[in-house]
């Protein structure tokens, strides 16, 4: 019953960010987007760290509209890197978010690279009756070398998670929502709307 349902706001208009997000959630919450809300602008994300850009995606948001909500920032940290492009990740290649370039680049900077080593780390940033709180999920993997899978977005199709031996981008959305960085930050949120929402 709808009456039942907690609604909150995500801070994204990305549909596979959403469908990860309400996967976990389940039907116990109505999931919005900024569009829901009136905010057609894309939201600012100018910091110099996941937390700082999770945190002010999600006050622009509250400011905005005085409601529960929450905005997501997600980097992959490739060892051999130095932990690029981590909180660049979106604009590795050019400054839009092109997925194809981006993944084009990763390949060119690994080449001859044997330490394939990289994770994925997303920190959720809630505000619920003005309170913040930060939740992280990490999921531990290495970049192939070559794009492998159609599912998914952005560096999905290189990225294997640790004890699996296909791509994010091979995966149903089920399987990655299980393992990924996502669904893990994901789901401490809903433990943590569900623990306070009784
Ligand atoms: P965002 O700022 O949280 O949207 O994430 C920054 C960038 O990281 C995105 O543009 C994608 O390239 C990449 N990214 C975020 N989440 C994922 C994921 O689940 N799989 C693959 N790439 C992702």
């Amino acid at each position: 019953m709808d009456i039942d349902r907690m609604e909150i706001i995500f801070a994204t208009n990305n549909t596979h960010k959403l469908n990860e997000a309400w996967a976990v959630l389940g039907p116990g919450f109505r999931l919005l987007t900024p569009r829901d809300c009136g905010i057609a602008e894309e939201i600012p994300e100018t910091q110099e760290t996941l937390e700082g850009n999770a945190l002010q995606k999600a006050r622009y948001l509250y400011e905005r509209t005085g409601r529960d909500c929450f905005a997501d920032d997600t980097g992959l940290e490739v060892e051999a890197l130095g932990g690029a492009p981590g909180v660049r990740s979106a604009r590795y290649a050019t400054d839009g978010h092109d997925f194809a370039a981006n993944n084009r680049l990763l390949l060119e900077n690994l080449a001859g690279q044997e330490n394939r080593r990289a994770r994925f780390r997303t920190v959720v940033a809630l505000i619920q009756g003005g309170e913040e709180h930060l939740f992280e999920g990490i999921v531990e993997g290495r970049i192939v070398d070559a794009e492998h899978g159609v599912e998914g977005f952005g560096y999905d199709p290189l990225f294997i998670p640790e004890g699996c031996d296909r791509t994010f981008a091979e995966m149903s959305a089920e399987e990655k929502n299980a393992v990924s960085h996502r669904g893990r930050a994901i789901r401490k949120l809903a433990a943590y709307l569900h623990a306070t929402n009784k």
